[in-house]
Protein backbone atom coordinates (compact mmCIF):
# COMPACT_ATOMS: atom_id res chain seq x y z
CA UNK A 1 0.00 0.00 0.00
CA UNK A 2 1.56 3.29 -0.94
CA UNK A 3 2.27 6.28 1.66
CA UNK A 4 -0.41 8.73 1.85
CA UNK A 5 0.13 12.56 1.75
CA UNK A 6 3.34 12.44 -1.05
CA UNK A 7 3.09 16.01 -1.65
CA UNK A 8 5.07 16.94 -5.09
CA UNK A 9 5.86 20.78 -5.90
CA UNK A 10 6.15 20.11 -9.82
CA UNK A 11 8.35 22.91 -12.28
CA UNK A 12 8.36 22.58 -15.96
CA UNK A 13 10.46 24.84 -18.01
CA UNK A 14 11.77 23.19 -20.97
CA UNK A 15 10.48 25.53 -23.94
CA UNK A 16 8.55 29.10 -23.52
CA UNK A 17 6.00 27.77 -20.80
CA UNK A 18 6.88 28.33 -17.68
CA UNK A 19 4.60 25.63 -15.23
CA UNK A 20 4.16 24.80 -11.56
CA UNK A 21 1.62 22.02 -10.38
CA UNK A 22 1.28 20.48 -7.13
CA UNK A 23 -0.04 16.72 -7.24
CA UNK A 24 -0.84 14.87 -3.69
CA UNK A 25 -0.96 11.13 -3.98
CA UNK A 26 -1.61 11.38 -7.84
CA UNK A 27 -3.73 13.82 -7.97
CA UNK A 28 -3.70 17.41 -9.09
CA UNK A 29 -4.10 20.19 -6.56
CA UNK A 30 -2.81 23.15 -8.77
CA UNK A 31 -1.42 23.44 -12.20
CA UNK A 32 -0.28 26.84 -12.95
CA UNK A 33 0.67 27.73 -16.56
CA UNK A 34 2.51 31.27 -17.48
CA UNK A 35 2.44 31.26 -21.31
CA UNK A 36 5.15 33.72 -23.28
CA UNK A 37 3.62 35.92 -25.43
CA UNK A 38 6.89 37.41 -26.88
CA UNK A 39 7.90 35.09 -29.62
CA UNK A 40 4.97 35.47 -31.98
CA UNK A 41 6.59 38.37 -33.99
CA UNK A 42 9.60 36.52 -34.26
CA UNK A 43 8.16 33.58 -35.44
CA UNK A 44 9.84 31.19 -33.30
CA UNK A 45 10.78 30.60 -30.02
CA UNK A 46 13.55 33.05 -29.33
CA UNK A 47 15.94 31.45 -26.63
CA UNK A 48 17.40 33.77 -24.98
CA UNK A 49 14.07 35.57 -24.45
CA UNK A 50 12.54 32.51 -23.32
CA UNK A 51 15.33 31.73 -20.54
CA UNK A 52 14.62 35.28 -19.17
CA UNK A 53 10.86 35.42 -19.09
CA UNK A 54 11.21 31.85 -16.83
CA UNK A 55 13.29 34.07 -14.67
CA UNK A 56 10.42 36.47 -14.12
CA UNK A 57 7.64 34.17 -14.07
CA UNK A 58 9.02 31.33 -12.08
CA UNK A 59 8.52 32.79 -8.36
CA UNK A 60 4.92 34.16 -8.95
CA UNK A 61 3.99 30.54 -11.12
CA UNK A 62 5.26 28.60 -7.86
CA UNK A 63 3.75 30.73 -5.28
CA UNK A 64 0.06 30.62 -7.38
CA UNK A 65 0.21 26.90 -7.43
CA UNK A 66 1.13 26.53 -3.88
CA UNK A 67 -1.30 28.97 -2.48
CA UNK A 68 -4.55 27.92 -5.18
CA UNK A 69 -3.25 23.86 -3.43
CA UNK A 70 -3.51 25.44 -0.38
CA UNK A 71 -0.22 23.87 0.50
CA UNK A 72 2.96 25.22 2.42
CA UNK A 73 5.91 24.68 1.34
CA UNK A 74 6.40 22.72 4.74
CA UNK A 75 3.37 20.11 3.54
CA UNK A 76 6.06 19.17 0.27
CA UNK A 77 7.02 15.56 0.26
CA UNK A 78 9.76 16.45 -2.95
CA UNK A 79 10.50 19.02 -5.57
CA UNK A 80 10.22 18.07 -8.99
CA UNK A 81 11.45 19.18 -12.30
CA UNK A 82 11.61 19.07 -16.00
CA UNK A 83 15.29 18.01 -16.57
CA UNK A 84 15.50 17.69 -20.81
CA UNK A 85 15.07 17.50 -23.31
CA UNK A 86 14.27 21.25 -24.34
CA UNK A 87 15.98 24.67 -24.64
CA UNK A 88 18.90 24.71 -22.25
CA UNK A 89 18.84 28.19 -21.15
CA UNK A 90 15.19 27.54 -20.01
CA UNK A 91 15.68 24.09 -18.57
CA UNK A 92 18.35 25.81 -16.45
CA UNK A 93 16.05 28.50 -14.85
CA UNK A 94 13.38 25.83 -13.51
CA UNK A 95 16.42 22.85 -12.39
CA UNK A 96 18.13 25.81 -10.70
CA UNK A 97 14.76 27.06 -8.95
CA UNK A 98 14.07 23.10 -7.95
CA UNK A 99 17.28 22.81 -6.67
CA UNK A 100 17.54 25.70 -4.79
CA UNK A 101 14.32 24.74 -2.93
CA UNK A 102 15.13 21.02 -2.11
CA UNK A 103 18.00 22.95 -0.56
CA UNK A 104 16.37 25.17 1.68
CA UNK A 105 14.04 22.58 2.96
CA UNK A 106 16.03 19.44 2.83
CA UNK A 107 13.60 17.71 0.30
CA UNK A 108 14.29 15.16 -2.12
CA UNK A 109 14.51 16.03 -6.06
CA UNK A 110 12.93 14.04 -9.04
CA UNK A 111 13.84 14.73 -12.43
CA UNK A 112 11.61 14.33 -15.07
CA UNK A 113 11.74 13.56 -19.00
CA UNK A 114 9.74 16.17 -20.64
CA UNK A 115 8.31 13.53 -23.14
CA UNK A 116 7.64 10.88 -20.13
CA UNK A 117 5.72 13.67 -18.61
CA UNK A 118 3.77 14.04 -21.79
CA UNK A 119 2.79 10.25 -21.46
CA UNK A 120 1.94 10.10 -18.10
CA UNK A 121 -0.34 13.32 -18.80
CA UNK A 122 -2.79 9.93 -19.11
CA UNK A 123 -3.02 9.77 -15.44
CA UNK A 124 -4.24 13.35 -14.50
CA UNK A 125 -7.47 12.31 -14.47
CA UNK A 126 -9.73 9.11 -14.86
CA UNK A 127 -10.26 6.80 -17.14
CA UNK A 128 -6.78 5.92 -16.58
CA UNK A 129 -5.51 3.54 -19.70
CA UNK A 130 -4.39 0.27 -18.69
CA UNK A 131 -0.97 -1.53 -19.01
CA UNK A 132 0.09 -1.97 -21.77
CA UNK A 133 -1.01 0.90 -23.80
CA UNK A 134 0.44 2.62 -27.19
CA UNK A 135 0.73 6.45 -26.88
CA UNK A 136 1.73 8.28 -29.88
CA UNK A 137 3.31 11.45 -28.24
CA UNK A 138 3.18 14.68 -30.93
CA UNK A 139 4.69 17.96 -30.04
CA UNK A 140 6.60 20.55 -31.58
CA UNK A 141 9.76 18.72 -31.15
CA UNK A 142 8.82 14.82 -30.93
CA UNK A 143 6.41 12.75 -33.22
CA UNK A 144 6.46 9.04 -31.40
CA UNK A 145 4.96 5.94 -31.26
CA UNK A 146 5.74 4.53 -27.25
CA UNK A 147 4.27 1.20 -26.13
CA UNK A 148 3.91 2.17 -22.60
CA UNK A 149 4.40 -0.88 -20.07
CA UNK A 150 4.46 0.39 -16.55
CA UNK A 151 4.02 4.07 -15.80
CA UNK A 152 7.94 4.14 -15.76
CA UNK A 153 8.63 1.82 -18.97
CA UNK A 154 8.51 2.88 -22.56
CA UNK A 155 9.47 1.22 -25.29
CA UNK A 156 9.95 3.84 -28.71
CA UNK A 157 8.66 1.38 -31.27
CA UNK A 158 8.89 4.81 -33.92
CA UNK A 159 9.72 8.32 -33.81
CA UNK A 160 10.55 10.90 -36.74
CA UNK A 161 13.23 11.03 -38.94
CA UNK A 162 13.58 14.50 -39.00
CA UNK A 163 10.71 17.49 -38.40
CA UNK A 164 7.64 16.62 -35.79
CA UNK A 165 4.26 16.56 -36.01
CA UNK A 166 4.25 20.44 -34.70
CA UNK A 167 6.92 21.54 -36.60
CA UNK A 168 4.97 20.67 -39.86
CA UNK A 169 2.15 22.96 -38.74
CA UNK A 170 4.20 25.52 -37.39
CA UNK A 171 6.54 25.46 -40.46
CA UNK A 172 3.40 25.45 -43.15
CA UNK A 173 2.23 28.40 -41.15
CA UNK A 174 5.29 30.26 -41.50
CA UNK A 175 4.88 30.00 -45.35
CA UNK A 176 1.56 31.21 -44.89
CA UNK A 177 2.20 34.14 -43.30
CA UNK A 178 0.59 33.20 -40.25
CA UNK A 179 1.88 33.71 -36.13
CA UNK A 180 3.75 31.27 -34.35
CA UNK A 181 2.97 28.99 -33.05
CA UNK A 182 0.90 28.15 -36.26
CA UNK A 183 -0.61 24.63 -35.18
CA UNK A 184 -3.73 26.24 -33.49
CA UNK A 185 -4.39 28.97 -36.28
CA UNK A 186 -4.40 26.18 -39.24
CA UNK A 187 -6.70 24.19 -36.98
CA UNK A 188 -9.40 27.07 -36.49
CA UNK A 189 -8.49 28.21 -40.13
CA UNK A 190 -9.08 24.63 -41.33
CA UNK A 191 -12.96 24.65 -39.73
CA UNK A 192 -14.04 26.95 -42.61
CA UNK A 193 -12.03 25.12 -45.54
CA UNK A 194 -11.89 21.77 -47.38
CA UNK A 195 -9.28 19.32 -48.09
CA UNK A 196 -9.29 19.46 -52.10
CA UNK A 197 -5.54 19.69 -52.03
CA UNK A 198 -3.54 16.29 -52.23
CA UNK A 199 -0.30 16.27 -50.86
CA UNK A 200 1.74 13.04 -51.14
CA UNK A 201 2.37 10.67 -48.02
CA UNK A 202 6.06 9.89 -47.32
CA UNK A 203 6.51 5.75 -47.53
CA UNK A 204 8.77 5.51 -44.43
CA UNK A 205 9.78 1.88 -42.53
CA UNK A 206 7.75 0.29 -40.06
CA UNK A 207 5.81 3.19 -37.78
CA UNK A 208 8.64 5.47 -38.45
CA UNK A 209 7.53 9.39 -39.10
CA UNK A 210 8.70 11.78 -41.69
CA UNK A 211 7.24 15.48 -41.97
CA UNK A 212 10.57 17.33 -44.25
CA UNK A 213 8.85 15.84 -47.34
CA UNK A 214 5.46 17.43 -47.31
CA UNK A 215 6.86 20.45 -45.95
CA UNK A 216 8.96 20.74 -49.68
CA UNK A 217 6.27 19.54 -51.38
CA UNK A 218 4.20 22.73 -49.77
CA UNK A 219 6.57 24.89 -50.25
CA UNK A 220 6.20 23.90 -54.09
CA UNK A 221 3.14 23.89 -54.46
CA UNK A 222 2.54 27.37 -52.94
CA UNK A 223 5.18 28.83 -55.33
CA UNK A 224 4.04 27.31 -58.35
CA UNK A 225 0.08 28.83 -57.13
CA UNK A 226 1.66 32.04 -56.34
CA UNK A 227 3.50 32.37 -60.02
CA UNK A 228 -0.22 31.69 -61.28
CA UNK A 229 -2.03 33.69 -59.34
CA UNK A 230 -0.26 36.33 -56.60
CA UNK A 231 -3.22 36.01 -54.20
CA UNK A 232 -3.57 32.23 -54.48
CA UNK A 233 -2.71 32.07 -50.33
CA UNK A 234 -5.31 35.05 -49.39
CA UNK A 235 -7.77 33.56 -51.71
CA UNK A 236 -6.96 30.10 -50.30
CA UNK A 237 -6.14 29.95 -46.88
CA UNK A 238 -8.65 27.98 -45.37
CA UNK A 239 -8.57 25.66 -47.93
CA UNK A 240 -4.67 25.32 -47.86
CA UNK A 241 -4.70 24.58 -44.08
CA UNK A 242 -7.29 22.26 -43.82
CA UNK A 243 -5.81 20.06 -47.06
CA UNK A 244 -2.24 20.33 -44.93
CA UNK A 245 -4.17 19.36 -41.47
CA UNK A 246 -6.28 16.68 -43.26
CA UNK A 247 -2.33 15.32 -44.59
CA UNK A 248 -1.09 15.45 -41.04
CA UNK A 249 -3.58 13.63 -39.72
CA UNK A 250 -3.80 10.81 -42.34
CA UNK A 251 0.10 10.01 -41.43
CA UNK A 252 -0.11 10.10 -38.18
CA UNK A 253 -3.36 7.98 -38.19
CA UNK A 254 -1.90 5.30 -40.42
CA UNK A 255 1.43 4.84 -38.43
CA UNK A 256 -0.88 4.51 -35.45
CA UNK A 257 -3.52 1.74 -36.91
CA UNK A 258 -0.34 -0.04 -38.35
CA UNK A 259 1.06 -0.29 -34.48
CA UNK A 260 -1.94 -1.60 -33.44
CA UNK A 261 -1.78 -5.00 -35.97
CA UNK A 262 1.61 -5.54 -35.40
CA UNK A 263 1.21 -5.04 -31.55
CA UNK A 264 -2.30 -6.31 -31.18
CA UNK A 265 -2.43 -3.54 -28.38
CA UNK A 266 -5.73 -1.96 -29.02
CA UNK A 267 -6.00 1.13 -25.99
CA UNK A 268 -4.42 4.11 -27.51
CA UNK A 269 -3.51 7.32 -26.23
CA UNK A 270 -2.40 10.65 -27.94
CA UNK A 271 -0.55 13.44 -25.99
CA UNK A 272 1.69 16.35 -26.86
CA UNK A 273 0.21 19.96 -28.08
CA UNK A 274 -1.23 18.69 -31.18
CA UNK A 275 -3.31 16.38 -29.68
CA UNK A 276 -5.11 19.50 -29.06
CA UNK A 277 -6.24 19.14 -32.99
CA UNK A 278 -9.51 19.08 -33.55
CA UNK A 279 -8.87 17.30 -36.46
CA UNK A 280 -6.86 14.39 -34.82
CA UNK A 281 -9.45 14.26 -31.95
CA UNK A 282 -12.46 13.52 -34.48
CA UNK A 283 -10.18 11.22 -36.92
CA UNK A 284 -8.81 8.66 -34.35
CA UNK A 285 -12.27 9.11 -32.86
CA UNK A 286 -13.81 7.75 -35.50
CA UNK A 287 -11.12 5.30 -36.31
CA UNK A 288 -11.64 3.94 -32.52
CA UNK A 289 -15.19 3.46 -33.05
CA UNK A 290 -14.63 1.90 -36.61
CA UNK A 291 -12.15 -0.36 -35.40
CA UNK A 292 -12.73 -1.05 -31.95
CA UNK A 293 -9.93 0.60 -29.95
CA UNK A 294 -10.50 2.33 -26.08
CA UNK A 295 -8.76 5.77 -27.50
CA UNK A 296 -8.00 8.28 -24.32
CA UNK A 297 -7.08 11.75 -25.00
CA UNK A 298 -5.94 14.05 -21.88
CA UNK A 299 -7.99 17.51 -21.65
CA UNK A 300 -6.71 20.32 -23.27
CA UNK A 301 -4.81 21.83 -20.54
CA UNK A 302 -3.06 18.57 -19.90
CA UNK A 303 -2.02 18.06 -23.60
CA UNK A 304 0.06 21.49 -24.19
CA UNK A 305 3.37 21.77 -21.98
CA UNK A 306 2.26 22.33 -18.58
CA UNK A 307 3.58 21.03 -14.84
CA UNK A 308 0.99 18.58 -13.62
CA UNK A 309 2.38 16.31 -16.17
CA UNK A 310 5.56 16.05 -14.34
CA UNK A 311 4.38 15.85 -11.26
CA UNK A 312 2.09 13.35 -11.84
CA UNK A 313 5.22 11.51 -13.30
CA UNK A 314 7.42 12.42 -10.19
CA UNK A 315 4.67 10.41 -8.52
CA UNK A 316 5.84 7.19 -9.86
CA UNK A 317 9.47 8.06 -9.13
CA UNK A 318 8.61 8.56 -5.62
CA UNK A 319 6.95 5.62 -5.04
CA UNK A 320 10.10 3.15 -6.78
CA UNK A 321 12.02 5.64 -4.78
CA UNK A 322 14.10 6.97 -7.95
CA UNK A 323 15.11 10.35 -7.14
CA UNK A 324 18.13 12.77 -8.13
CA UNK A 325 20.45 15.06 -6.47
CA UNK A 326 21.91 18.56 -6.26
CA UNK A 327 24.75 17.30 -9.09
CA UNK A 328 21.92 17.15 -11.70
CA UNK A 329 21.71 18.98 -14.53
CA UNK A 330 19.57 20.04 -17.42
CA UNK A 331 20.17 18.35 -21.07
CA UNK A 332 19.05 19.64 -23.68
CA UNK A 333 18.97 16.28 -25.91
CA UNK A 334 17.83 13.30 -23.56
CA UNK A 335 16.23 9.36 -24.25
CA UNK A 336 13.16 8.22 -22.72
CA UNK A 337 14.51 5.08 -21.78
O1 LIG B 1 3.80 19.81 -26.38
P1 LIG B 1 3.90 21.23 -26.75
O2 LIG B 1 3.04 22.24 -26.03
O3 LIG B 1 5.37 21.73 -26.64
C1 LIG B 1 6.46 20.95 -27.00
O4 LIG B 1 6.92 20.17 -26.15
O5 LIG B 1 6.84 21.05 -28.20
O6 LIG B 1 3.59 21.30 -28.33
C2 LIG B 1 3.66 22.50 -29.06
C3 LIG B 1 3.25 22.20 -30.50
C4 LIG B 1 3.44 23.39 -31.45
O7 LIG B 1 4.09 22.95 -32.61
C5 LIG B 1 2.01 23.84 -31.75
O8 LIG B 1 1.86 24.43 -33.02
C6 LIG B 1 1.27 22.52 -31.66
O9 LIG B 1 1.85 21.86 -30.56
N1 LIG B 1 -0.18 22.70 -31.41
C7 LIG B 1 -1.13 22.37 -32.31
C8 LIG B 1 -2.37 22.71 -31.75
N2 LIG B 1 -2.14 23.23 -30.49
C9 LIG B 1 -0.79 23.20 -30.30
N3 LIG B 1 -1.01 21.83 -33.54
C10 LIG B 1 -2.15 21.62 -34.24
N4 LIG B 1 -3.37 21.94 -33.76
C11 LIG B 1 -3.55 22.48 -32.53
N5 LIG B 1 -4.77 22.77 -32.08
ZN1 LIG C 1 5.88 19.37 -24.68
Amino acid sequence: MADKNITILAIESSCDDTGAAVIRDGVVLSNVTATQHVHEMYGGVVPELASRQHQAHIVPVVDAALKQAGVSVHDLSAVAFTKGPGLLGSLIVGVSFAKSMALALNLPLIDVHHMHAHVMAHFAERPYPDFPFLCLTISGGHTQIIRVNSPLNLEILGETMDDAAGEAFDKTGKMLGLPYPAGPVIDKLAQSGKPVFKFPEPQTEGLHFSFSGLKTSILYFLQKEMAADPEFIQKHTNDICASVQYTIVSILLNKVKQAVVTTGIKQVAIAGGVSANSEVRRRFSESASELGWKLFIPAFEYCTDNAAMIGITAYYKYLEGRFTDQTAAPEARMDIG
